[in-house]
């Protein structure tokens, strides 16, 4: 096909094209569905059949202040006319600068230096990486330090390095005789627990102690999701747990690095989820939302301590070996700077707090539905599991799809939503309305009825 055939394409020809050129994340690209959105605004998207669809999860949990936002584009528009990249290997431009510098005024105390990266694994990457040699290059090396802990089901990441702290069995498992072993600490879900709720902080802090303290010398990190455990199907943290691991790991020595690429700015209410509990890590991952959900950049956020071990004369080789091609993209850290200016022109945090409140409110009407077994749910983010039985908390056999089918009801009815097996996520921009949130909710109760309507 020539550019000028390929730029004429027809709608059928486009989505004929889509199942079997573009190999679609986390898809199983038999039997794919094509949904091609051409623009959006606001929380809505429009296909290219003319559909307009509500974004129930903020175009896989990145979109902050709706899609389209007139001072992102500006702020595009403005930069496009200078430079389109500029390198941070050797180069620099103010933009890169000027988000940084941005970057640490916003980030708990102590996170004062940021390498950029273009999405959330490889800010873990980096994380671990730096994690690791920084205890190689100690005036007392400690290279024993080569393991790191992660949680049960947790989720960082699709590259190996971030695989191999990812706990979850369905998306892991397959890789395991690639990953590097990993010290794993039960994940705090008690949802199918006999735990009294009371008593789930100090149950898991006192298992975390035990472990971390049993390899303590061989650990250079623990890495967590802060407050919620993303793609394990939105589980909520146990209160308290987080500012439990944050001493803990101090009192033995152990970084701890907060991976807030699916909860940082703003979704948990605050900024950072490690705000709600008052915690300062050593290291932060940042993505996603970073730059409004526009542009693919991530950023790891380290504390003076970690720079410091780093720097040295060339022949001491303390450089952090590790950099991507577009890594401080100036259009990036327009879009990143632009979106951190709407927090404060929007007040964006504040006006979250009523719809926050209401959208946790009326997810309570889903509990009425036979089938939903659990709502987890904090700040802009909630995760209705669905199961067989609502006493025994018995799942459905995966294979079922019980949460795809539930989403695939929700879209005929105008709602884009996309599960985590058979959790439905929902998350919408922090620009939706009150009558978005009711038709999101109304849409997913509507949904998930209309899926076990025969069966009941
Ligand atoms: C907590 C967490 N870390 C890292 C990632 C990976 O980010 P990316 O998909 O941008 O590589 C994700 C993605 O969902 C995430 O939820």
């Amino acid at each position: 096909m020539t550019n000028s055939s390929l730029s004429k394409l027809s709608v059928d020809q486009l989505k004929l094209l889509d199942q079997n050129v573009v190999w679609h994340s986390f898809s199983q690209m038999q039997g794919y569905q094509p949904l091609i959105i051409e623009r959006a605004d606001g929380c809505w998207l429009y296909d290219i059949d003319g559909r307009k669809l509500l974004d129930g999860v903020s175009n896989m949990w990145c979109n902050v202040h709706g899609h389209n936002h007139p001072h992102i584009n500006q702020a595009l528009r403005d930069q496009i006319d200078n430079v389109a990249h500029i390198t941070t290997l050797g180069l620099s431009h103010p933009n890169t600068i000027r988000l940084a510098q941005n970057l640490v005024e916003i980030t708990p105390a102590g996170l004062n230096h940021v390498f950029f990266s273009s999405d959330g694994a490889s800010a873990v990457e980096v994380a671990l990486k730096m994690a690791f040699q920084h205890w190689c290059q100690q005036s007392n090396p400690q290279t024993s330090r080569r393991k790191f802990a992660a949680l049960g089901n947790a989720y960082h990441g699709d590259t190996i390095g971030s695989v191999s702290v990812g706990g979850i069995e369905h998306f892991h498992q397959k890789f395991d005789p690639l990953l590097f072993e990993c010290v794993r600490l039960p994940g705090p879900n008690i949802y199918r627990t006999e735990l009294d709720p009371a008593n789930a902080t100090e149950f898991f802090a006192q298992r975390y102690r035990e472990i971390l303290k049993q390899h303590q010398n061989e650990l250079a990190a623990l890495i967590v999701e802060p407050i919620i455990q993303g793609a394990a199907g939105m589980i909520v943290h146990p209160p308290g747990l987080l500012h439990q691991l944050r001493e803990i790991t101090r009192e033995l020595g152990i970084l701890l690095i907060a991976d807030e690429v699916a909860v940082g700015f703003g979704r948990t209410g605050q900024m950072f989820a490690c705000e709600v509990e008052d915690v300062e890590p050593d290291i932060m991952c940042l993505g996603k939302g970073l730059t409004g959900g526009y542009l693919p950049m991530s950023a790891t956020v380290a504390s003076t301590e970690i720079w410091n071990s780093f720097l040295g004369d060339h022949g001491e080789a303390k450089t952090l070996f590790h950099g991507h091609t577009y890594s401080g993209n100036p259009l990036c850290a327009a879009a990143a700077i632009a979106s951190l200016e709407l927090f404060e022109l929007e007040d964006t945090l504040n006006r979250l707090k009523p719809k926050i409140e209401y959208f946790q409110r009326r997810l309570n009407d889903l509990l009425d539905v036979k089938q939903v077994g659990d709502i987890r749910k904090f700040g802009f983010v909630a995760g209705v599991e669905l199961v067989q039985d609502k006493t025994t908390h018995e799942p459905f056999d995966w294979t079922t799809h019980r949460g795809r089918n539930v989403c695939q009801r929700a879209l005929e009815n105008g709602v884009w939503l996309r599960p985590l097996g058979d959790v439905i996520v929902l998350m919408p921009p922090f620009c939706v309305d009150q009558a978005e949130i009711d038709l999101l909710i109304d849409t997913a109760k509507s949904a998930i009825e209309a899926e076990f309507e025969a069966e009941t």
